[in-house]
C-alpha cells in the first residue's frame, strides 16, 4: 500500500477531494498521512481507518521524505516552498497538486485522464513523478468537448466564459452573498410594496452597488448585479493570465505543445457559486451535420452529456443551478453558425471544484495503484 501524504485537506477544494475519496473509498487503498501548517499532533480526520498517525508538519522535509506521494491542495505558495527543497533533498516520490505553480514546467504532466490517459501513461513509463491538475475551466472545456478532440477535428476554439466565485476562493463565494444580501436589504421595502416603482429600486440598487460601504475587500468591485471581464493577473500582450491558460494548457493537456489548437477568448466572472459556464465558438476541420457532431461529444467520456438544443431542456438541464455539486458535465446549445459549415457554437457547464478541481486528483492518486 502507497503511504501518501494529504496537504490541505482542510481548505475548499481540499474538503470537495476528502469528500469525494470518502465517497470511492479510497482510504482503504492507501496509508494516508495528513499534515498541516499550523496544527501538529492535533487528531486526523477520522477516514474509517485504524493507525493514522496524528497531523504532521507540512513543512518538515523528513517526514515528507518518507511518502510515496503527495497531495496538495495547499496552494502555490506550499509548492513554491516545499517542492524543490524535497527534489533537492532527494525525494523521488510523486508529486499530485493542485495549484498551478508547476503545471507548465517541462518535468509535469497535467492531469485529466477521461482525455489524456495516453500522455499520462506515456510519462509515466518515463519515469515522469509531477502530476498537476488543470485550470478549472480549461478541464471543464476539454470534457465537454473530449469526443472532437479526441479525432482531432477541431481547428480552432474561442472560448468565452461565465466563471464562478468559487474559483476566486472560499472568501470571495462569502463576498457575493454578502453583496448580494446588501443589494436586497437596499430595496426591501420598496420590493414589499407591489405598487413601488421599478426605475427607483433600480437607482436605490445602482447607488448601493457603487457606494464606498459595498463589501468588496476581495473581488476589488461589485459582483452582485454586475460582473467582472477580468480574471487573475494582467499580462504584457493583453491578456488576462486565465486567458492565457485556455491555449497553454489545452495544449500540454494533449500533449501537442508543438502543433498547437489554438484557443482563446475572454474570461468573465459572474455571480454563480461554484460552476463555471462558457460559451464555445468552434470552427471543426470538416463540415459534419449536427447530429454527428452530438454523437461525437456523447461518446467522449462517461461524464459528458449532450442536451438537445431545446429552450425547455437547456433551462433545466445547461445551467450552474443543475450541475453543482455533481460530476455531469452537460454541453448543448450546438448549432451551426451564420459563419460557414464548419462553425459551430455550444454552451457547458461544469462544476469548478470537482471536475474542475478535486476529481483529476483523486484519479491520479488512483492509477498510480494499478
Ligand atoms: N482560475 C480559476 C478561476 C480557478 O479563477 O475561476 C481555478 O482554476
Amino acid at each position: 500500500m502507497k503511504r501518501v501524504g494529504l496537504v490541505g485537506w482542510r481548505g475548499m477544494v481540499g474538503s470537495v477531494l476528502m469528500q469525494r475519496m470518502r465517497e470511492e473509498n479510497d482510504f482503504a487503498d492507501i496509508d494516508p498521512v495528513f499534515f498541516t501548517t499550523s496544527q501538529a499532533g492535533k487528531p486526523a480526520p477520522d477516514v474509517g481507518k485504524e493507525g493514522i498517525p496524528p497531523l504532521q508538519n507540512a513543512f518538515d522535509i523528513d517526514i515528507l521524505k518518507t511518502l510515496d506521494v503527495i497531495v496538495t491542495c495547499q496552494g502555490g505558495d506550499y509548492t513554491t516552498e516545499v517542492y524543490q527543497k524535497l527534489r533537492d533533498a532527494g525525494w523521488q516520490g510523486y508529486w499530485i497538486d493542485a495549484a498551478s505553480t508547476l503545471r507548465m514546467a517541462d518535468h509535469s504532466v497535467i492531469v485529466l485522464d477521461p482525455v489524456n490517459r495516453n500522455v499520462i501513461d506515456a510519462a509515466l513509463a518515463k519515469g515522469v513523478k509531477d502530476y498537476i491538475g488543470g485550470n478549472c475551466t480549461v478541464s471543464l472545456m476539454m470534457l465537454a468537448l473530449g469526443g472532437l478532440l479526441e479525432q482531432d477535428l477541431i481547428e480552432w476554439v474561442s472560448p468565452m466564459t461565465y466563471q464562478a466565485a468559487s474559483g476566486s476562493g472560499a472568501q470571495n463565494m462569502r463576498e457575493l452573498l454578502s453583496q448580494m444580501g446588501e443589494l436586497h436589504n437596499s430595496v426591501r421595502a420598496e420590493l414589499e410594496d407591489p405598487a413601488s416603482a421599478i426605475l427607483e429600486i433600480d437607482r436605490k440598487v445602482t447607488e448601493t452597488m457603487r457606494s464606498g460601504d459595498f463589501p468588496t475587500e476581495h473581488f476589488g468591485v461589485p459582483l452582485a448585479g454586475s460582473l467582472i471581464p477580468f480574471i487573475d493577473k494582467q499580462l504584457d500582450n493583453g491578456m488576462s493570465k486565465e486567458e492565457w491558460k485556455a491555449g497553454v494548457e489545452t495544449n500540454k493537456i494533449l500533449g501537442r505543445s508543438g502543433n498547437p489548437i489554438p484557443i482563446d477568448g475572454i474570461c468573465v466572472r459572474i455571480g454563480a457559486m461554484r460552476s463555471h459556464s462558457q460559451a464555445l465558438t468552434i470552427k471543426l476541420r470538416k463540415d459534419l451535420s449536427v447530429e454527428e457532431i452530438e454523437g461525437i461529444l456523447a461518446k467522449g467520456n462517461d461524464w459528458v452529456k449532450v442536451i438537445p438544443n431545446d429552450r425547455d431542456a437547456t433551462m433545466q438541464e445547461l445551467t450552474p443551478t443543475r450541475v453543482t455539486g455533481t460530476l455531469g458535465i452537460p454541453i448543448g446549445r450546438i448549432r451551426k453558425l451564420a459563419m460557414g459549415p464548419e462553425y459551430i457554437s455550444a454552451f457547458t457547464v461544469g462544476d469548478q471544484l470537482l471536475w474542475g478541481a478535486a476529481e483529476p486528483l483523486r484519479r491520479m492518486l488512483r492509477i498510480l495503484q494499478e
